[in-house]
């Protein structure tokens, strides 16, 4: 059977930096807070680019390291949940952005911070069907426009960013060898953010404001419990033992729920990959920003293999093994 094989990666963050000391002076904050309790120090906001843009050049850089040309894609999916409009998806405006043949798939996922691993939860069922030779996997998120700057308890946490993949159907071991998705709507009000359309008149109730709202409390306790889950099916799955993995990137959201599934797993430091310290959380370009910086810096060997793990508003929750 064919493999989803992930052939080159890219990311692309916004040049604005905005950092804890930069905070200090829009709410009552301060370096040691956020840093402790998160492990942030600084995040990138976007001034000029949208959501679909940062995407695009994500992608571009992930074609060129790939070595493949935007006509052999036939699929994009955009993790996100800050399209630059209601509609058209992201996907449509990345294959616009990069001359993607007319007629290839292109659609977006709205799995919150988890969007990235479901997009490749499903491109790479679609190789394995054999209805797709290449595809490209985003995600990007601008959560920038999204959070309330007044709000303290959230407005340190995130930041702008997106990164890419280009999977391509190939035979032998390397490639996703196992991904799993799930969603528990019950929990949807830990994390959510209302619409932005404004109430039609025919409503008997407006919908608020559309910045993003957090039970950071309950949401930690869940995204410590739903990650070690994730981690442990796909590692029964694959029957993969803590001393095969290479490298856990996860979702990177907070250090201290990193730490904690890290010392589930009972894995090195080493073996974790973070950088939520210079992006904060980027939502679902989280992870695939971190698996960029992580094979530009030498850090992923062919057949290494690599665990991905996330949680997001919904609540979702994800996990990925692959063989690079
Ligand atoms: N600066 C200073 N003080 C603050 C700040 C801040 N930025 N934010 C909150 N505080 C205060 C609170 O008001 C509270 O004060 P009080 O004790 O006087 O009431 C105190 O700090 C402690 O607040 P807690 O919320 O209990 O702090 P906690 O240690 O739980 O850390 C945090 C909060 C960092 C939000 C943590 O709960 C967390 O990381 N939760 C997970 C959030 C997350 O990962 N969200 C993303 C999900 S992914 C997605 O889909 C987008």
């Amino acid at each position: 059977m064919m493999k989803a094989r992930l052939i080159g990666t890219g990311s692309f963050v916004p040049k604005k930096i905005l950092t804890n000391y930069d905070l200090e002076k829009m709410v009552e904050t301060s370096d040691s807070w956020i840093s402790t309790r998160t492990g942030i120090r600084q995040r990138r906001v976007a001034v000029e680019d949208s959501t679909s843009e940062m995407a695009a050049k994500a992608a571009k850089a992930a074609l060129k390291a790939a070595g493949v040309s935007p006509k052999e894609i036939d699929l994009i999916i955009v993790g996100t949940v800050t399209p630059d409009m209601t509609f058209p998806s992201s996907a449509c405006f990345v294959q616009s952005h990069l001359g993607v043949k007319s007629g290839a798939a292109a659609f977006d996922v709205s799995a919150a911070c988890s969007g990235f691993l479901y997009a490749l939860d499903i491109a790479n069922k679609y190789i394995k069907s054999g209805s797709v030779q290449k595809a490209l996997v985003i995600g990007a998120d601008r959560f920038s426009r999204l959070v309330d700057w007044k709000d303290r308890s959230t407005c340190v946490l995130f930041g702008d960013g997106a990164g890419a993949v280009v999977l391509s159907a190939e035979k032998g071991n390397r490639g996703v060898l196992s991904s799993r998705i799930h969603s528990d709507g019950r929990h949807w009000e830990m994390l959510y953010a209302d619409s932005p359309c404004p109430p039609s008149p025919f409503e008997k109730k407006g919908s608020g404001n559309h910045y993003l709202k957090m039970n950071g409390n309950e949401t930690f306790k869940l995204a410590v419990r739903t990650m070690g889950s994730a981690i442990k099916e796909v590692m029964e799955e694959t029957g993969l033992k803590p001393e095969d993995i290479s490298l856990l990137i996860p979702h990177q959201a907070n250090l201290r729920i990193i730490n904690a599934a890290r010392d589930r797993l009972k894995l090195a430091e080493e073996k974790v990959f973070t950088n939520l310290d210079k992006y904060g959380n980027t939502s679902a370009g989280s992870i695939p920003i971190a698996l960029d910086e992580a094979v530009r810096e030498g850090k992923v060997k062919d057949n290494d293999i690599i665990l991905f793990v996330s949680f997001g508003g919904g609540l979702t929750w994800a996990s990925a093994a692959v063989r690079w």
